[in-house]
Order: structure tokens, then sequence, then C-alpha cells
């Protein structure tokens, strides 16, 4: 079928919107309808070049809610008219880290997907014959999409899709950090760096857990007040002295959880100083530039501090996004703060000029 979508032609070049050929599920593939489909930093970020990783020409995109539209032969974990959130993290449910409870790190497709492909190691995209590659093996902005079964996940009908698509990566990294890879405890104190989705989201899962001070930090005042709207009870703007100021905070001790969500590894050294002598448990989530390091006074971890990295909050996603998606229907997280733009899908260079100016958390393009 003709699509349209949004392909990166050339690195540091806006996206270009055009008619693509998308063919249809093989074995173990869905055919989604996209509805609604977040703009995130990973986007950008692949498009500007900076990424190693990245490759081009592709269909970026991978913040998506649909509608299952067909299923390819053997599907078993879908059926036609299923409301789905698309996960960059799959869940095979098989594979060893997928049968373990420690990670979410799923194996079973990586491989091919880091290459832009799906895991038979083809592209259902194309454009005048020529193959196109996926992106993180989702292709979200584009009004259909071809993915494997394990890397949808099932939620409510219910639920809104232009709000379900933000569980599809940021907010569901930051609630996850806090919900599980961290997993707060009641009465604790938590200190957020970084006031972006996953940071707000962060903020909401300390708050779901109980925790009873979640300071958070960042520079700018719009992000800290929408902060406050998830459940911040101290917010302060970022700097060198913040360390100092958070120790001062918390009688001289640190937070019992801080969480890292800016990718600065200077913020990073911030987070980990800033947790409680003992037990204080840092939790990095940004992602760091290529080849920068993480600087740390091992006496910190000698007198009890940990560091742990989340990557989609530790989330096993087929399992745990629909439960997200569910206590944000029973009214536990506000979503509706996050979005502050929508727009179509013509205009997703306009969404990665407002994520550039910070203007907004997030722009959803609504198809
Ligand atoms: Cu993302
Ligand atoms: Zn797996």
């Amino acid at each position: 079928m003709k699509i349209q979508a949004a392909v990166l032609e050339e690195f540091g070049k806006p996206l270009v919107v055009q008619e693509v050929e998308l063919a249809e599920p093989r074995a173990g593939e869905v055919l989604v309808r996209l509805v609604a489909c977040g703009v995130c930093h990973t986007d950008m970020y692949t498009a500007s070049g900076v990424d190693p990783s990245g490759y081009a020409p592709t269909v970026l995109g991978h913040e998506g809610a649909g509608v299952v539209e067909r299923c390819g032969e053997g599907v078993s974990l879908l059926a036609v008219g299923d409301h789905v959130v698309t996960l960059f993290s799959p869940q095979c449910g098989e594979c060893v880290h997928c049968l373990s409870p420690l990670t979410n790190l799923c194996m079973s497709i990586r491989e091919q997907q880091n290459l832009g492909y799906l895991p038979d190691g083809t592209t259902r995209l194309a454009r005048d014959g020529h193959p196109l590659r996926h992106f993180m093996g989702t292709s979200t902005f584009a009004q259909y999409t071809v993915m494997p079964e394990i890397a949808l996940a099932r939620i409510d009908p219910e639920a809104p899709l232009d709000r379900a698509c933000l569980f599809a990566c940021g907010l569901a990294t930051g609630l996850g950090a806090a919900l599980k890879t961290a997993s707060v405890r009641a009465g604790s104190t938590c200190v957020v760096f970084g006031a972006g989705m996953v940071g707000l989201g962060a903020v909401a899962g300390a708050r779901l857990r109980g925790a009873e001070r979640i300071v958070c930090v960042d520079l700018a005042t719009e992000r800290l007040e929408l902060a406050r709207g998830q459940g911040a009870t101290d917010v302060m703007h970022g700097g060198e002295d913040a360390v100092e100021r958070i120790l001062e905070m918390t009688g001289g001790f640190g937070a019992d959880y801080t969480f890292e969500a800016t990718g600065n590894v200077a913020v990073m050294r911030q987070a980990v100083e800033a947790a409680r002598m003992g037990w204080g448990l840092c939790t990095v989530c940004g992602v760091a530039g290529r080849g920068e390091t993480l600087d740390v006074v091992p006496r910190l971890l000698i007198t009890g501090r940990r560091i742990c990295g989340s990557s989609f909050g530790g989330l096993k996603g087929r399992e745990d996004v629909p439960v997200l998606v569910r206590r944000y229907l029973d009214g536990e997280i506000d979503v509706d703060p996050f979005i502050s733009h929508r727009i179509a899908l013509e205009d997703v260079n306009r969404g990665f000029e407002l994520m550039h100016a910070q203007d907004g958390i997030r722009s959803v393009i609504e198809f």
C-alpha cells in the first residue's frame, strides 16, 4: 500500500514527508494504523547525524499508538481492531532476559532492529523499488507501519491514543525508573534531575510510590512548575552548587533516591553525589554522548551509595505498559500537561524546532 511518511533522507537535513510503499505484514508481524505519535529527542538526535549508529534513508518515529489493521501469519498475541502502543523495546517472552525478572532488555530481535530491519532481516518499507529502513523497529512517523507482534503492547481501547502514545517512550521511561528500576519506598526522599518528559515521569512515579519528599531540579522555571503538577514537593534551579543545596535540604545526608534525566554527565555526577550515604540509589536514565564518561569518587560507593542505569524504565513493554495506561485511565497519572503542541505529519520538522527551542514537553502528531 501507499502511505505518507516522514523520511530522514540525509543527516542534518529536515525530514521529507512523502509517499512511500509499505508491504503486507509477514509471519509474526502486524500492520498498525497510527493515530498519534510523539516527537521525541531520540528522533531528533538521529536526524542530526550525531548518533554513530544512525542510518539513512529511514522513516523515523518511535512514540506511536494506533490500531491493528491486519495480522500476518501465525500472529497470536494481537487481533484486528486491538489498540496498541509501539515498543522500541520488545518483549518476546522467551529469551533469557525476558524470562528473568531482573531485566527488560529482550534479546530476540535486537541485532536486526539495530540495523533497521524487521526480525527476518528485510524491510517492509520501500521507495521507487528501493528498500527503506525501519527506525528503532517502529517507524511511526507514518500513517501505517508494520511491526513484530512482540513489539506492540495491547492497551485498553478506552484510552485516547493521542495520550497513550506518550507511554511508548519518555513518560513510561520516567515512570518505570521510579516504579520499577529504583522501586522507590514509601516515605522516602527523591531528587529528580531534569524536568523533561523522562524526569517528569520519574516525579510522577515517585509520587505513585508514596515518596514523602520529591525535589525536582531543572534550569527552566516553566518546567519546574510542571514538576509541581506531577507531585514535586520542592523545586530548584540547577547549577554548580545543586548538590550542596540538596545536602542542606536533607539534613546533610542527601536523598534516598536520585534520578538523572538529562544525559549530561556533569549532572549525572551530581545525581550520584546527592544520593545518601548508606543506601542512596542513583538511577541514570539520560543517554550521554558518545565517548563521554561518568566521573565518580569511589569513596562514595564504598560508603553505601549505588548507581544503576535504566533503559525504558526497566519496563517489560507488553506486560507493564498496559498497566501504566490503566493507571492513567484511573486518574493516577496526569498526561495532558505534557502535550504542548498538536501537529500534522507535514509539520514534523516544526516538532523538532519546538523541541530544540525547549518549547513545551511534547509535540504529538495526529494522523
Ligand atoms: Cu523516545
Ligand atoms: Zn525476549
